[in-house]
């Protein structure tokens, strides 16, 4: 994090000293930072001029006293608050009393690291995205006796630097970490659980909420062992059985599969092929569709008597002469229609939903539900239909929420809470994960858009068959189910 805070601020024309214990760290960074900039010049970002002043204005040092006449000290050392402190400590000895200083902590406390510096009016948070040289988001934050001129002036620090700052309280993860970490745990869970396999998840939350990279891959890519740090940090503080490590993950991390680094994760399997052909199907309609609203494309492939049968709108009836028998689902699980025991003795009935964010048009991804012995040639009919069809399909057990609201609605429900606590504005919330996750828009305006009051009705009917609190609708949805009532 370091090496790619220090190309930030020497592209932006600082003086910029890169302090490090390790020579061959700063060894490291330096061929790592000809190489950006080399790569800057020849996609022409960046002249060959400046690019070699920015590298002259870099001056690598492994002698603390050389920042002494910094007016900005950037730390981005070990995650430990008694070494930050030290370090901190000494560096109030060092430099000048002007000099601000800043920590790029992901999980510790601003005010507690500032407690160790001798200058906690002039401590602030800088937490960066990784890599700091292409991410331009900083989520800044206060200690409780940060001056108001520090702040300031770190913020238009930022400002010249070319980097977009959120301002967001002084508590574990800040923004973006406080809505990942649970997040990513309850992705590790739903594994745990048999719910679906991790490549499932992936297509499931890319295809139906947008987002460029899947959970799985971005876990992958952080390292397995990173969000075992993460979890290990947050859990003492918040308390939030979400944001504890789940055993799987545990596992993983001891079976050395940490992700892209040791060559394998949680993503195993090769993207499957679609398929090209499928079985007729015939449309049984009991009542308005979510998942096909009337004029849906979709409907008009329907035919007279198909071998696979698709219930709309809440209808269903078994038939055991068909291929498949499809029955949509809103929040209810399959069971409610087919019953528990249909699934253990084999059953063509495969349940299924299309995603869809509330009052927001329906999305390409298709839910599939299975029972523990429903036919494989059931699930393959199903499948060849939707995919046919240009649906993304994935499939999943019959558990609360599926995939998506399974895993979504606990973090809609964390930025309504957040909201209320004070932690940041709706807006640079949504800023910090459009910008620092790549998701198409953030969680207050979404589950907004979507409805409150149907936020309300998927998190309520969660939580009654699961009893996890996480699902615990937030005030604003039960406000807004209130109002609708
Ligand atoms: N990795 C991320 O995705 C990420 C993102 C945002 C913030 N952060 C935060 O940035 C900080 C650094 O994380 P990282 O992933 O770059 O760690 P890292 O282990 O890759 O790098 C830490 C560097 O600090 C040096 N170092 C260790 N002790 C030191 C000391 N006492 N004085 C000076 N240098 C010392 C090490 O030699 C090493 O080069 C942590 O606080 C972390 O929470 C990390």
């Amino acid at each position: 994090m370091g090496a790619g805070i220090a190309l930030v601020a020497a592209r932006a024309g600082y003086e910029t000293y890169c302090f490090d214990l390790s020579a061959d760290a700063l060894a490291r960074q330096r061929k790592a930072a000809q190489k950006f900039f080399g790569r800057s010049v020849e996609k022409g970002r960046m002249s060959q001029e400046d690019c070699d002043a920015a590298l002259g204005r870099m001056i690598d040092t492994t002698a603390l006293t050389d920042l002494a006449d910094c007016d900005l000290v950037i730390e981005a050392i070990f995650e430990n608050l008694k070494v930050k402190k030290e370090l901190f400590g000494e560096l109030n000895g060092i430099c000048k009393d002007s000099t601000i200083f800043a920590s790029n902590t992901s999980t510790l406390s601003i005010t507690e690291i500032a407690a160790g510096t001798g200058r906690d009016d002039r401590m602030v948070g800088m937490h960066f995205c990784l890599p700091a040289q292409v991410m331009k988001l900083i989520e800044m934050s206060r200690g409780i006796n940060t001056s108001d001129e520090t702040f300031a002036t770190a913020w238009a620090w930022t400002e010249a630097a070319g980097q977009i700052s959120v301002e967001t309280q002084d508590k574990p993860g800040f923004i973006l970490n406080a809505l990942l970490v649970p997040f990513n745990n309850d992705v590790i869970r739903a594994i745990e659980a048999g719910l679906c396999t991790p490549e499932d998840i992936d297509t499931a939350i890319c295809s139906g909420l947008g987002y460029k990279m899947g959970p799985c891959t971005l876990l992958d890519l952080i390292g397995l062992d990173t969000q075992v740090l993460l979890g290990e940090a947050f859990y003492p503080i918040t308390l939030d059985t979400r944001a504890s490590v789940p055993p799987l993950l545990r596992r993983m991390v001891a079976a050395g599969r940490l992700g892209n680094k040791s060559g394998g994760g949680l993503l195993t399997a090769e993207k499957a092929a679609k398929a090209t052909e499928a079985p007729a199907f015939t449309i049984a309609s009991a009542g308005d569709s979510r998942s096909f609203p009337t004029g849906d494309d979709f409907l008009s492939a329907a035919q007279g008597d198909g071998p696979v049968t698709i219930h709309l709108g809440g209808g269903f009836a078994a038939d055991a002469g068909k291929t498949a028998v499809l029955v949509e689902l809103d929040t209810e699980c399959l069971g409610v229609h087919t019953g528990e025991d249909m699934g253990r003795e084999g059953s063509n009935v495969v349940g299924f939903a299309r995603y869809r964010n509330g009052s927001d048009a329906p999305s390409n991804l298709i839910e599939l539900v299975r029972q523990p012995a429903t036919d494989d040639a059931a699930l393959a009919a199903a499948r060849a239909v939707f995919e046919v069809a240009g649906f993304d399909v994935v499939v999943c057990a019959d558990r609360p929420g599926r995939i998506v609201d399974r895993l979504v609605r606990p973090k809609y429900n964390d930025a309504l809470r957040f909201l209320d606590e004070g932690l940041a504005s709706a807006e640079d919330m949504d800023r910090t994960c459009c910008m620092g996750l790549g998701y198409p828009d953030g969680p207050v305006e979404r589950v907004t858009r979507g409805g409150l009051a149907r936020h309300c009705d998927v998190t309520t009917a969660i939580q009654s068959m699961t009893g996890l609190p996480g699902y615990a609708p937030a005030r604003a949805a039960v406000v807004a189910k209130a109002r609708e009532a």
